[in-house]
């Protein structure tokens, strides 16, 4: 499963790439608007930095400006991914994009119907928001695994990112569910390292090695 950072920050962008572990990042206005720089040039800086793929969400909600936006930020760099919402106007855009060989990530998706609807409009990525859904009383995970039957049964090659994580739990299921991609904040991300035994075991092994002669 690639593992994707939702995030703007460079800094927390870089310690995972350091790691060897970084797939691609996902933005989205709330996240850009945290970051407090011009859209355009963090993207640039995003996607300068990372191999895989960087989404960068429109801010219109009409297909002529989501057109005009998507075309500006697919041309900062080659693995810019336009970010569109799934609505009427969105999936048209989809289609278009998709036809001008543009990649997209089709966002703030809450159902199976609507992702179906965006991979039969082309979309890359499809990004259901599990936590969401979790926090209305739905089950998110539930949808995972919907999509997954939903594009094994006709084959579409949209790739599932799981969005809007809130714990390790989400991470863990999502990937026993068949999600091509998941995408953490920073905090989510660090937390998978944790396990106390881990440390407890750390620790014996760092006083028995003590006594050890290299
Ligand atoms: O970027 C989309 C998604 O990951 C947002 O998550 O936590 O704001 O629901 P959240």
């Amino acid at each position: 499963m690639n593992l994707f950072l939702d995030t703007a920050n460079i800094e927390e962008i870089k310690k995972v790439k350091d790691l060897g572990l970084l797939d691609g990042i996902t933005t989205n206005p709330s996240i850009i608007s945290k970051a407090g720089r011009k859209f355009t040039e963090v993207i640039k800086e995003i996607a300068a930095l990372v191999d895989g793929p960087v989404s960068a969400e429109v801010i219109s909600s009409n297909y002529d400006g989501m057109i005009k936006e998507g075309v500006e930020l697919s041309q900062i760099a080659e693995n810019v991914v336009v970010k569109v919402p799934l609505t009427m106007e969105g999936l048209k855009a989809v289609n278009e994009f998709t036809n001008r060989g543009i990649s997209t990530n089709v966002t703030l998706c809450f159902s199976a119907n609507q992702a179906l609807l965006a991979a039969k409009a082309g979309a890359s990525f499809i990004s259901p928001f599990l936590g969401r859904l979790d926090d209305i009383g739905h089950d998110g995970l539930e949808l995972i695994s919907e999509i997954r039957a939903m594009y094994d049964n006709y084959g579409y090659e949209t790739q599932i990112l799981a969005a809007s994580i809130r714990h390790p739990i989400h991470f863990k299921e999502v990937a026993l569910r068949g999600a091509d991609c998941s995408t953490l904040p920073y905090s989510v991300f660090a937390q998978l390292f944790q396990h106390p035994l881990t440390d407890i075991g750390l620790q014996k092994f760092i006083e028995d090695s003590k006594s050890i002669n290299w």
